[in-house]
């Protein structure tokens, strides 16, 4: 049995027919080939499904399509402005925020929350903030790097 659902995912009005044990991360996966967001663990430990729901962050694997009839979703491919890189992206390649890259989508997306909240007064703050988003090959300090280098 399928639903009907309508969201708009980085602007763009999306109306389709899901069943409703569909997660948002394999919505936008699987169904609408947003293939930026990044499935890990698929039960909310490592936040590279990250993306924004109305502006909040949402771990995806967790959160039923369903749940955003009428609301607003942002992917990583949502956040540049046309050629023009979002400043977190910006400061995540400056500041070399990555290594294999896998984790990074969900990252970014959290990076910007956690400025947006004034989560980022300070490194250690950061850090907690970002605590739900793991990083298998350890770039940690250059992520707080980047996080901090655009709250300036
Ligand atoms: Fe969602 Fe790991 S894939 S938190």
């Amino acid at each position: 049995e399928t639903m009907p659902l309508n969201v708009t995912i980085n602007g763009v009005k999306q109306s389709v027919r899901i069943e409703p044990r569909v997660t948002l991360l394999d919505l936008l996966r699987e169904r609408l080939h947003l293939t930026g967001t990044k499935k890990g663990c698929d039960h909310g430990q490592c936040g590279a499904c990250t993306v924004h729901v109305d502006g909040q962050r949402v771990n995806s694997c967790l959160t039923l399509a369903l749940t955003t009839e009428g609301r607003q979703v942002t992917t990583i491919e949502g956040l540049a402005d046309g050629d023009n890189l979002h400043p977190m992206q910006e400061a995540f390649l400056e500041h070399d925020g990555f290594q294999c890259g896998y984790c990074t989508p969900g990252q970014i997306m959290s990076a910007v929350c956690c400025i947006r909240e004034g989560h980022a007064s300070t490194p250690e703050e950061v850090r907690e903030y970002m605590s739900g988003n793991i990083c298998r090959c350890g770039a940690y300090s250059n992520i707080v790097d980047a996080i901090m280098d655009v709250k300036q």
